[in-house]
C-alpha cells in the first residue's frame, strides 16, 4: 500500500511516501525549489517521492494532508472577528489567500495528482506532529507532547501512544502559544520569525537571564502545565506584520535594530566587522541588554517546556516521551527535559517543524485511520535525494572541473583526514540529503574542531553568518560520553538528530574550542556506524590520527540559502565561499586546482 503525506501552505512544504508502513522518501520542497522555507504546493518533493518509490500517482492508494484547512480557516475568521476592526488587514489577507487554493485542498490534490476524492484523507496539525514523533519512535508506549506556534486551534497538545493507537488527551489553544511567544522575542531581537529562533538560542548564553520576572508577566503556567499569555503584550492575533504590542515595548524598551552587529564585552569585536566603532562601549552595553533578554526568554521557554513534560509524566505515568512541533527543535530545552524530568527515554522527530507533518500525516493515515500494524522506526534522517557516482562524474566532466576519484573508501577517508588536519574546510556531500533542518553528515561542511580559530574561519569565509552562533560537533556515538555530559549516549535518539545541547566535559573544552559554546555546552550529533557508515569511518579515522573522534559539522549552504542538494549546487556553494576541498561521494575537488 502506497501512501503519500503532504504538508504545505503554512511554513515548510514537504512530501513523504510510505510503502506498507515503511518510509521510502521524505523531503522539503525548499531543497528542490531553492526557496528557503518554501510553503507552496510541494510538487517537486512529491515528484521526488514518487520517483524514489518507482511509482506514478496512479499507484497511490491514499494521499493524506497534514491538517484540516476548514478548521484553520474558522480559527482565522473567528479570531480576526473578535479583534475587528484592528484585524481588518489579517481578515482581508485571509479571505484573499484562503479563498484561493488553501481552502480547497481536496480539490487541488484531486486535480494536481489525479487521485479520486475518496482516496484523500485528512489528519489534524497536532495529530500529524504527534504521529511523526510516536510512530517513528521505537517505543510501543509513550507520552506524546507537541508544542509549536499554532495549527488549526491547538498550539500544544498532550497525548498517549500505545501500539497503533494514538490519542490526544488535551490541548492548549490559540492565541495562547509558546511558539508565538518565542517568535515575538525573535522579531523583537531583530531576527526573522520562523528562521531566527536559532539565533535567539545562540545569543542567549552571552546574556544573564535578568529579565525573567518581566517575561513571566507575559505568560502564566498553571499546576497542570497549561499556560496562558497576557494578550495585552502581543499583536499577532490581530496584525499581519507585528507580533508584539506597544505594551511589550513599554516593558522591554526599543526593539533591536536588525542591521546592528551583535557583540558584547565577552564576545569581543571580531575583525571581520571592520573598524571598531567609536562608541564600542555604548553599543556593547546595548547588545548585552538584548543578550540578557534572549537569555531570559530562553530560560522561561525551558521552564514552560519542563512544566509541560512533568505534567505529561504525572498524567500518563509513562517513562518514555515523544516530542514534535517547532518548539521541540529547542535543543537546550530538550537537554534539560532529559536531565530534569522523570522520563528516561525521549524520541524527537528530526523534522520537528511543519515539514515533518508530511511523514506524520502519512503514518497517521496508515496506523490510526486504516488500523495497519507498525513496521518502521526512523533510525536516521537520510530520506532525501542522492546523486550517484555516474551523475557526479558527468557533472564534473561537463564543466571541466579537475577531480580525483577514490574507489576505495579507506583511501578517500585518509585523504579527507589529511586535509582536515591541515586546516582545510571541507564540503562533504554523501548519499541522500537529510530530512529536517539539520545537516547530519550527508550535506555538511566539516572542519577540525581542535583549532580555536576555526569558528571565525568558518563564520567569515564560509557561512558569512553571525559570529555568536555556535558550531556543532559530530562525535562517534560509542565515544560520546568521554567528551560530553551524556551518559550512555548511543541509546538517545535525539542526539542522532542534533536535538540535545549538553555540557562539553570541562577537561575537553580546551581540546574542542571550535565547537564549545561560550557557556561550555555543545549541540552534539552522535554518529552511528550502522546508519551512517562512511561518516562514522571518517570521524573514527580522524580520531585515530588526533585522539579526538569529533569533527565540526555545519550545514552545507551559504547564509540564507537552503542546504544544497545536487552536485551542481554543492559546487557553486564551494566556489562562492572560502571552502578548500569538496567531496562529492567518491570524488574530491581541490580549490587550488580549480582556481588555477
Ligand atoms: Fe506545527
Amino acid at each position: 500500500m502506497n501512501i503519500l503525506g503532504v504538508s504545505c501552505y503554512f511554513h515548510d512544504a514537504a512530501a513523504a511516501i510510505l510503502r506498507d508502513g515503511v518510509l521510502l522518501a521524505a523531503a522539503e520542497e525548499e531543497r528542490f525549489s531553492r526557496k528557503k522555507h518554501d510553503f507552496e504546493f510541494p510538487q517537486r518533493a512529491i515528484d521526488f517521492c514518487l520517483r524514489t518509490a518507482g511509482i506514478t500517482t496512479g499507484d497511490l492508494d491514499y494521499v493524506v494532508f497534514f491538517e484540516k484547512p476548514f478548521v484553520k480557516f474558522e480559527r482565522l475568521l473567528l479570531s480576526s472577528m473578535q479583534t475587528f476592526p484592528r484585524s481588518h488587514k489579517v481578515f482581508r489577507e485571509a479571505m484573499v489567500t484562503w479563498l484561493g487554493d488553501k481552502l480547497w485542498i481536496k480539490h487541488l490534490l484531486q486535480t494536481r495528482l489525479g487521485v479520486a476524492p475518496d482516496r484523500i484523507l485528512f489528519s489534524e496539525h497536532h495529530l500529524s506532529h504527534a504521529s511523526s514523533a510516536f510512530y517513528c519512535s521505537p517505543f510501543d508506549e509513550a507520552a506524546v507532547l507537541t508544542i509549536d506556534g499554532v495549527g488549526e486551534w491547538a498550539t500544544a497538545s498532550l497525548g498517549v501512544g500505545r501500539g497503533t493507537d494514538l490519542k490526544l488527551l488535551k490541548e492548549i489553544r490559540f492565541p495562547h502559544s509558546l511558539g508565538l511567544l518565542y517568535s515575538a522575542f525573535t522579531a523583537f531581537l531583530g531576527f526573522e520569525v520562523n528562521e531566527g529562533e536559532y539565533k535567539v538560542m545562540g545569543m542567549a548564553p552571552f546574556g544573564t537571564p535578568r529579565y525573567v520576572d518581566d517575561v513571566w508577566k507575559l505568560i502564566k503556567v498553571a499546576g497542570d502545565g497549561s499556560f496562558e499569555l497576557d494578550m495585552r503584550y502581543f499583536s499577532f492575533h490581530h496584525s499581519a506584520d507585528q507580533t508584539f504590542s506597544a505594551k511589550f515595548v513599554e516593558l522591554f524598551g526599543a526593539p533591536r535594530d536588525p542591521k546592528m552587529n551583535f557583540f558584547t564585552p565577552v564576545s569581543g569585536y571580531p575583525e571581520y566587522f571592520g573598524a571598531k566603532p567609536a562608541n564600542f562601549d555604548e553599543q556593547s552595553r546595548l547588545n548585552q541588554h538584548y543578550a540578557d533578554l534572549a537569555a531570559s526568554i530562553q530560560r522561561v521557554t525551558e521552564e514552560v517546556m519542563l512544566a509541560l513534560a512533568r505534567a505529561a509524566h504525572r498524567e500518563t505515568g509513562l517513562t518514555r516521551l515523544c516530542m514534535a512541533g517547532g518548539c521541540a527543535l529547542n535543543s537546550v530545552a530538550n537537554g534539560r527535559i532529559l536531565r530534569e524530568t522523570p522520563f528516561d527515554e525521549i524520541y524527537i522527530h528530526p523534522a520537528a517543524g511543519d515539514g515533518g507533518n508530511a511523514v506524520g500525516a502519512a503514518l497517521y493515515g496508515y496506523h490510526a485511520l486504516l488500523g495497519k500494524p507498525r513496521a518502521f522506526v526512523m533510525e536516521h534522517a537520510a530520506w532525501g535525494e542522492a546523486h550517484g557516482p555516474a551523475a557526479t562524474e558527468q557533472f564534473l566532466r561537463d564543466h571541466g572541473i579537475p577531480f580525483e576519484r577514490f574507489d576505495e573508501q579507506d583511501r578517500l577517508i585518509d585523504r579527507v583526514v589529511d586535509r582536515l588536519q591541515a586546516g582545510h574546510v571541507i564540503g562533504w556531500s554523501q548519499g541522500r540529503f537529510e530530512w529536517g533542518p539539520r545537516a547530519l553528515g550527508h550535506r555538511s561542511i566539516i572542519a577540525d574542531p581542535r583549532r580555536a580559530d576555526m569558528k571565525d574561519i568558518v563564520n567569515t569565509k564560509i557561512k558569512f553568518r553571525e559570529p555568536f552562533r555556535p558550531f556543532a560537533p559530530s562525535v562517534l556515538a560509542e565515544r560520546t560520553s568521554e567528551f560530553f555530559a551524556l551518559p550512555d549516549a548511543a541509546r538517545h535518539y535525539p542526539a542522532r538528530f542534533m536535538l540535545y545541547v549538553v555540557d562539553v566535559k570541562p577537561e575537553h573544552r580546551a581540546t574542542l574550542p571550535a565547537i564549545t559554546h561560550v557557556d561550555g555546552t555543545g549541540r552534539l550529533q552522535t554518529v552511528h556506524r550502522e546508519t551512517n557508515p562512511r561518516y562514522h569511518a571518517l570521524i573514527e579515522t580522524f580520531g585515530r590520527a588526533t585522539g579526538v573522534p569529533v569533527v565540526l559539522n555545519t550545514s552545507f549552504n551559504l547564509r540564507g540559502e537552503p542546504i544544497v542538494n545536487t552536485p551542481a549546487e554543492a559546487f557553486s556553494t564551494f566556489m562562492a565561499s572560502g571552502m578548500d576541498t569538496l567531496v562529492l561521494g567518491d570524488h574530491v575537488v581541490d580549490k587550488r586546482t580549480v582556481t588555477g
